[in-house]
């Protein structure tokens, strides 16, 4: 435990909460968004559109959502003394693979940007699934602690 960070573990976890809270919102809502860019034209005025809403979630809300989760995430096991924890090296393995889809949707966002998209709208829709089956895994294990 990191003495003179306890006092604030409430407002770290609050804040941490938050963060998950955009971050999640942004990691459902991006690959949603590819399925119906996947669909429209290259050119065409719904494909632009698509374009700047992608840029903006990923770069205004997903990638500082992210980094905000890591950084109250590590305070609050700091705070909390969670690091020899089980459930939580069971959790950021978790978050581990939640980070590296982040890092495929990135690369995705710039492949539409530049009209090179190389997946179809079936393997968007299949990957939505991913972040629903990580965040129920996640919060079984921080709240449950079944280990
Ligand atoms: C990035 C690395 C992360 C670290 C180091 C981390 C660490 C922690 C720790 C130590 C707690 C406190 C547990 C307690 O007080 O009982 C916590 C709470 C929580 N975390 Fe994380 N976390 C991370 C990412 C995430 C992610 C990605 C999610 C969701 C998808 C998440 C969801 C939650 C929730 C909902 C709580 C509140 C649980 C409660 O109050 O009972 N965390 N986290």
């Amino acid at each position: 435990m990191i003495e003179f960070l306890a006092p604030f573990y409430p407002w770290l976890k609050a804040l941490h909460v938050i963060s998950v809270i955009a971050w999640m919102a942004g990691l459902f809502y991006l690959p949603r968004l590819f399925v119906y860019h996947a669909e429209s034209a290259p050119g065409s005025d719904k494909s632009e559109t698509f374009k700047v809403m992608e840029r903006r979630l990923l770069k205004a809300i997903m990638n500082p959502a992210m980094i905000a989760t890591w950084l109250f995430g590590i305070l609050v096991a700091f705070a909390g003394g969670w690091w020899t924890a089980p459930w939580l090296h069971a959790k950021l393995l978790l978050v581990l693979v939640m980070s590296g889809f982040h890092g495929w949707l990135a690369r995705c966002r710039r492949d539409f940007a530049e009209d090179r998209n190389r997946h179809t709208s079936r393997t968007y829709r299949i990957a939505n699934e991913l972040p629903t089956l990580l965040v129920i895994l996640i919060v079984v294990l921080v709240v449950v602690k079944p280990f």
